[in-house]
C-alpha cells in the first residue's frame, strides 16, 4: 500500500484491500448488482460489485465477461485520460470474482434528460467514448451528476463487442466534429495499439491483454473509423434535443 500513515487508506485503497462487509442489492440492475460497504483498517467507502455469477445470460455477448467489461471502460478512459468511469477493478466478494466500482455519490433525480448546457462539453468526451468502447446499453440514468457539475459515466458490462453496435441516447453532437483533444487522445491510444505489448504502459497493457484479439481489432478499427471521420455520426431523422 502507498497510503501515508497519517492520512490512511484511500477509497482506492479500500476498494482494492479492503473487506466487504455488507452487501445490498440495488433495485435498478438488470444483472445482480450490489451496492456494498468496504473497510479497511476501521475506514469505510461504498461501491458497486457485479459479481460474475450474477450476470443475466446475452445472445450476444459471451457469458461471464460483463465484468471484465466494466474494467476494460475504466481502463480505457483512464488510458485516453478522461476520467469519466468511477474507479474500477477485478476481485473477489461474496459473490466470487467480479467488478467493484467506487460508488458515485449523485443526485438521483438527474438523469441525461435532466442536464443543462453547461454540461455539454462532458456529454461531448462520453458520446465520443460510447463510439471508442462500442457502448450497446448508453442509457439516460447511466450518466451521473456527482460533486461539482462532474458526470460520472456507468454500467459499461455491454462494450467491446467485435460487432459495431452502439446504442445510446446522447445524439446531440450527429454530424458536429469531434473536438480536437479528443482526436489527440484517440491518435495517442490507437498508435500504442501497433506497438508490442511489452512496450506499452501498464493500463494499456492490461486493456490489450483483457480484450480477446477479434475485439482488440474491433477497437482499432473503430478508432481508425472516429480519426477518419472526425464528426459524431447521425441516423437519418434524429433530432438533436439541444439547440
Ligand atoms: N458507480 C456507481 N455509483 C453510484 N451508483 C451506481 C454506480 N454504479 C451503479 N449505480 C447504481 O446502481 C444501479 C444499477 O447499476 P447498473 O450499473 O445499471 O447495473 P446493471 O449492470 O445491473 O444494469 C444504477 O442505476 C445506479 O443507480
Ligand atoms: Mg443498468
Amino acid at each position: 500500500m502507498t497510503t501515508e500513515s497519517n492520512t490512511g487508506p484511500t477509497p482506492t485503497d479500500i476498494i482494492r484491500h479492503g473487506e466487504i462487509t455488507s452487501y445490498q442489492l440495488t433495485p435498478q440492475g438488470s444483472n445482480y448488482t450490489f451496492l456494498v460497504s468496504i473497510d479497511l483498517d476501521g475506514k469505510e467507502t461504498s461501491a458497486i460489485y457485479k459479481p460474475r455469477q450474477g450476470e443475466a445470460p446475452l445472445w450476444d455477448f459471451p457469458s461471464g465477461t460483463l465484468y471484465k467489461r466494466e474494467y476494460a471502460a475504466y481502463l480505457l478512459s483512464q488510458i485516453l485520460g478522461w476520467n469519466i468511469v468511477p474507479f474500477t477493478i477485478i476481485r473477489d466478494g461474496p459473490y466470487g470474482i467480479g467488478s467493484v466500482q467506487q460508488f458515485v455519490d449523485h443526485d438521483p433525480r438527474q438523469n441525461y434528460y435532466t442536464l443543462d448546457e453547461a454540461c455539454a462539453d462532458q456529454l461531448r468526451t462520453i458520446a465520443c467514448f460510447d463510439l471508442v468502447a462500442n457502448s450497446t446499453d448508453r442509457k439516460a440514468n447511466h450518466l451521473l451528476l456527482g460533486d461539482g457539475g462532474k458526470i460520472w459515466s456507468i454500467d459499461h458490462g455491454l462494450t467491446f463487442h467485435s460487432d459495431m453496435k452502439v446504442r445510446t441516447v446522447i445524439w446531440d453532437f450527429c454530424s458536429e466534429p469531434v473536438p480536437s483533444p479528443l482526436l489527440d487522445s484517440l491518435t495517442n491510444l490507437r498508435e500504442m495499439l501497433d506497438r508490442p505489448a511489452d512496450s506499452l504502459p501498464s493500463q494499456v497493457k492490461e486493456l490489450v491483454t483483457l480484450l480477446p484479439v477479434a475485439e482488440l481489432d474491433a477497437l482499432k478499427r473503430r478508432l481508425d473509423w472516429i480519426l477518419e471521420e472526425r464528426v459524431y455520426p447521425g441516423l437519418p431523422g434524429r433530432n438533436r434535443r439541444r439547440r
